[in-house]
């Protein structure tokens, strides 16, 4: 075993441990990083390993941490799904513009936990047009920013088509009109995202992710898919036709509204959404469901699931099969060993590798009643 990958394994945290920053020299080769800032900016850990290296390096680590906290067998562990793209493949950025007291402008990242600004001229995980676009997005902020404000925090996101947009100066700058609203294309179907709407950063990996949950499990033809924390409603769209009725609840209500149109662009007439917390609707919703049988899919953020909704699930006795998508390995331990405890069976856990050259990753877990 090298000795990167000795580090991985001792490591126990994403969010502690650093394996990349820790191992310096190695029989590894090592990459010439593509970005200048690559070590101040803070925001990549990888740009100087093949991207094979991160790869197996953040399987390593999953694993090591899933075992150690839930004594799991190597067999429910797959391959980690590697990203389309190593780089450029983020669809938005958050910059903060600042005036100085001296006049001058700077606009780039805040450093974490400090108050230093980090002037950004692009940034290699960003969609070239982002980047394209950074000098313009400048001069237009500049132009717009109100004398009493000393600093912004501006959003600037692209979709498939290759149009910009921004917004952070003012209220309601962040709205948008639907004819400007971003797309991209899953499984041959359009979904719409906002500025002001959470959606997935890495847009080439969202057909691969959607096609694993798709072909895992044998879709019955009375099958009601819940899609829980669903944001515009990405994965009850992409999946709408291989069930009968679609339930999608999510608490911010301008994805709600993204996700509304998004339903009613398609014609669905067999979805519905509700705003407000899953587990505030949830038991009401299997209630109202009866017998019919049950898919849920739960991308809750970084703080993983509320006790109470992990609860209804491990009641939700209809409920034959849970996918969880999870950015943090670290809640996502905690709630599996809780869903465990409660009768369920974990059959897969399927890392994706949605942020390249950073230390994050995505893992989606398949789990089934014992
Ligand atoms: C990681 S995002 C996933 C969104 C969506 N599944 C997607 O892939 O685009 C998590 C979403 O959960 C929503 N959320 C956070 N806490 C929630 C809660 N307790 N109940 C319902 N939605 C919640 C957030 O507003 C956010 O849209």
């Amino acid at each position: 075993m090298v000795r990167a990958e000795k580090s991985a394994r001792r490591s126990r945290s994403f969010s502690v441990n650093y394996p990349i920053m820790l191992v310096s020299e190695t029989n590894i080769t090592r990459t010439k990083p593509l970005c200048p800032l690559f070590g101040t900016c803070g925001g990549c850990q990888y740009q100087d390993i093949p991207y094979e290296e991160e790869l197996s390096r953040k399987e390593i680590t999953l694993k090591d941490l899933l075992t150690a906290q839930l004594g799991l067998s190597d067999r429910v562990f797959e391959p980690i799904v590697s990203s389309p793209e190593a780089y450029h493949y983020r669809n938005r950025l958050d910059l903060t513009l600042r005036r100085r007291n001296n006049g001058e402008w700077q606009m780039g990242f805040m450093l974490q936990g400090t108050q230093r600004l980090q002037e950004v001229a692009a940034c290699p995980l960003a969609r070239q047009e982002i980047n394209d676009f950074l000098p313009a997005l400048k001069a237009e902020a500049i132009k717009i920013f109100p004398p009493k404000y000393k600093v912004a925090n501006l959003v600037v996101r692209v979709g498939e088509g290759g149009r910009v947009f921004w917004g952070g100066i003012g209220r309601r700058s962040l709205k948008m009109k639907e004819e400007n609203y971003f797309f991209v294309t899953v499984r041959g179907r359009k979904i719409f995202y906002a500025l002001d709407t959470f959606f997935q950063a890495n847009l080439p990996i969202l057909e691969k992710i959607v096609s694993k949950v798709e072909s895992l499990i044998p879709w019955l033809e009375d099958t009601v898919f819940l899609d829980l924390y669903s944001g515009v409603g990405l994965f009850g769209i992409a999946l709408a036709d291989r069930a009968q009725e679609v339930v999608m609840i999510e608490e911010g209500a301008d994805s709600v509204d993204l996700a509304n149109y998004n339903i009613a662009y398609h014609g669905f007439k067999h979805i519905r959404t509700l705003v407000g917390k899953v587990e505030a609707h949830l038991p009401e919703v299997l209630k109202e469901l009866g017998r019919k049988p049950c898919v849920a899919f739960i991308d809750p953020p970084r703080g993983g699931l509320a006790p109470s909704a992990i609860q209804t699930l491990n009641h939700a006795k209809k409920l034959g099969s849970l996918f969880y998508l999870s950015c943090s390995p670290e809640s996502l331990a905690r709630d599996l060993r809780a869903l465990l405890q409660g009768g369920w069976k974990i059959r897969k856990i399927m890392p994706f590798d949605f942020f390249p050259r950073t230390r994050h990753l995505e893992t989606l877990v398949w789990l089934e009643r014992s």
